[in-house]
Formats: structure tokens, sequence, C-alpha cells
């Protein structure tokens, strides 16, 4: 039987777990929720998909000629599993509302550790999110950080990490709206950002701080990383390897024309993604140095999309639909994802 999935907040993550969760043999999307008629509402009736929405927004709907399936309530008594994608805070501030309709139901990173108690990156902790009613999926950066860092630790055992987040300030569809114009952002001064911390919710015992910067870029974050390792292997190759065997790692680097931002999404054009979305943590190949026990790199996280595979992989979880290994697998082979 397929699990039942909705979507409460169709806007840059939700849209993209949407249609995530439509290519899973394993789950049915009933349906999402959208608050205001607009440009992605219409999108998604024209996707095919129903759209629920605040009782009082019903009118406004009608009056822009989108049709409705139904309420918010009559979507949470149709799923098994809601995935809750609106705006930092507002979540936790739905979960009664989750308990009361008995759905299961998975936060974002906008949402603190203590919404649901596990917070989540499917090749790091799966297990831990198995049969739970609420999970939390960690924010883009720390999604980033715990992919090459988790890889790291399990392979040489991390001793210490320091991290320069350097953000991009807004994502490409709310450049209009309030943002950082010709300067550097330190976000915050003060050493660590919440990275870190948010990083040990998920690496618990992991040594790490962090500091961050936002720039005027609307396209991917880039960490510069410094990790001390325990046993550290003699050359560069061996963590190539070890990157390239973890999954939705991949290394590129000049050979394949990409030193840059802009670069990484040409190649993403390339790939013929649907919205340009790297899944993939994208690690520099000549970013990576090796002197002694110290691990030098540098990767691009597509702050839009690391997440959505983590998603459906915490959907699986929660209703124990599978296995971590076969999670992965099927979410990354209906999402195309490079295996290196
Ligand atoms: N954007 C990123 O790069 C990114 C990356 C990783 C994680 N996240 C996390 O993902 C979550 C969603 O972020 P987002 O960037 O996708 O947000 P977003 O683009 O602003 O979309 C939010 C959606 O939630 C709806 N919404 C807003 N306020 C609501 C409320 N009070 N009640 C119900 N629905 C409401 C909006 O509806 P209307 O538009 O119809 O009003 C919109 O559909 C946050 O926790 C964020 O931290 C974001």
């Amino acid at each position: 039987m397929k699990v039942r999935v909705g979507v409460l907040g169709y806007g840059t993550i939700g849209a993209r777990v949407a249609d995530a969760i439509a290519k899973q043999p394993d789950m049915v999307l009933i349906g999402v929720s959208k608050r205001t008629p607009d440009y992605r509402a219409e999108a998604a009736v024209r996707r095919g998909y129903a759209l629920f929405v605040p009782k009082n927004s019903i009118p406004a709907f009608e009056e822009y000629g989108i049709s409705v399936a139904g309420s918010v309530e009559d979507l949470l008594r149709q799923v098994d599993v809601i995935v809750d994608a609106t705006p930092k805070g507002v979540g936790a501030k739905n979960k009664p509302l989750y308990q009361q309709f008995g759905v299961k139901a998975v936060f974002e990173g906008g949402e603190k550790h203590e919404v649901a108690g596990v917070s989540f990156v499917a090749q790091c902790n799966y297990e831990e999110a198995l049969d739970k009613q609420f999970v939390r999926v960690v924010s883009c950066n720390t999604t980033g950080l715990c992919r090459t860092l988790g890889a790291l630790d399990g392979k040489y055992g991390v001793e210490h990490v320091f991290a320069v987040i350097i953000r991009r300030a807004r994502d490409p569809d709310k450049a209009d709206t309030k943002g950082v114009i010709n300067t550097v952002v330190l976000d915050p001064v003060s050493i660590p950002s919440h990275h870190a911390p948010d990083v040990r919710t998920v690496l618990k015992h992991l040594p790490i701080v962090t500091t961050a910067v936002k720039v005027p870029t609307t396209y991917m974050h880039v960490h510069a990383i410094m990790v001390l390792l325990r046993n550290p292997p003699s050359n560069v190759e061996s963590v190539i390897e070890t990157f390239e065997e973890a999954p939705r790692i991949i290394v590129r680097g000049s050979r394949e024309g990409i030193v840059s931002t802009a670069t990484a999404l040409g190649y993403v054009r390339e790939l013929g993604r649907l919205r340009d979305d790297l899944y993939e943590i994208l690690v520099l190949r000549e970013s990576i140095t090796l002197k002694g026990n110290r691990l030098y790199y540098t990767q691009f996280v597509h702050q839009e999309a690391d997440v959505i595979p983590e998603n459906i992989d915490a959907i699986r979880a929660i209703t124990s639909l599978s296995d971590r290994e076969s999670s992965i697998r099927t979410t990354n082979q209906t999402l195309s994802i490079l295996d290196r």
C-alpha cells in the first residue's frame, strides 16, 4: 500500500518536495496547501495537484479562478504524512493540528530541533527516525556539512572542524525583497554561527565551529572547510574516493570547467533538471588538500535542492516503509541523482 502524503506550504521547498513525492513508486501525493492565490498556486493546479487552502482563503482562490479541492483540514483527514514546508516557526504552531488529526509530520530546517526531537540527514542517522511521529529535515547548510563530514568521520574519524559558510543572501524568486546589495554581512558576527550546533543535532559528537557571511548572490552557498582527521589517509585520492562512495556527494572541478557557482549552475542546466536543481553536494576537486592530518576542501550547496531527497527519505523512515539503503537508492533513482 502506498503512503498518502500532503504538502503544507507550497513555496521554494514545498513545490520541489511535492514534485519529488509524485515520482515515488511507494507514495501518493494527495495534495498541496497554499494560502495565497498566485502563479505558484496556478502552476500546482496545472501540474494536476489537488489544492487545499485555509477556509478563509477559499473565496480569494475562487475569485482568482483557481479551483480548490478543500480545506487544510480536508487534506489532513486524507493523509498519513504531512510535509510542513511553511516559513520558520509556522511548523511549530501547526504541530498541535497534526497531533489532533493523528498524522505524522516532516518539518524543515527553519524549525528548532525540539519541534520533532529527531533531526535528519538520511545517510547519517536514518534509523533514528524509524517509526517516529515527527522528524525535522535539517537546513540546506547543515545537510551539506553533515553529508561530507559524516563520510569523513565514518572513514577516518574527525577530531575537529572549522567551516566558513558563504551564504546566498536570498532565493532567486525572492531577490526583489529585502536583501544584501554591494556588501558582505557577517551572519552573525559572533562565532559560532548557528550551523555548528545544528550539525550536532545529527552528528552528535562532532567537534565543529562555524562562521557565516551573507553575500549578494541568489544561487548556492559555498563552504570552505578545514578538518583535523584522527587517522588521515596518505593521499588526496583516498579522500576523493571516500566522497564519491558516499551518497549525494559529487567531486567536480576545472577538468569539467566547474570553478564557480556560475559554472556549477551551467552544469546543472545541461543535466536538464527541473528548476536547475543540484541535489548533490559538489566538492571542488582542486580544493581538496591534505597536510598531515589537516584536510581542507570547498563545497557548493544548492540551498533550494539538497534537502529534497532528504524529505523523501524522511517520509520513508517515519512510516518504516524501507531501510536506509533501499530508501536512498529509490530516491536517487527517481530524482536521477548522480552516484559519483
Ligand atoms: N529556501 C531555502 O533555501 C530553504 C532551504 C532549506 C530549508 N528551508 C526551510 O524550508 C521551510 C520553507 O522555506 P521556503 O523557503 O520554502 O519558504 P517559502 O518559499 O516562503 O514558502 C512558504 C510557503 O508556506 C506558506 N505559508 C506562509 N506562511 C504560512 C502560514 N502562516 N501558514 C501556512 N502556510 C504559510 C506560503 O504560502 P503562500 O505563498 O501561499 O502565502 C508558501 O507556500 C523553512 O523552514 C525554511 O527554513 C528553506
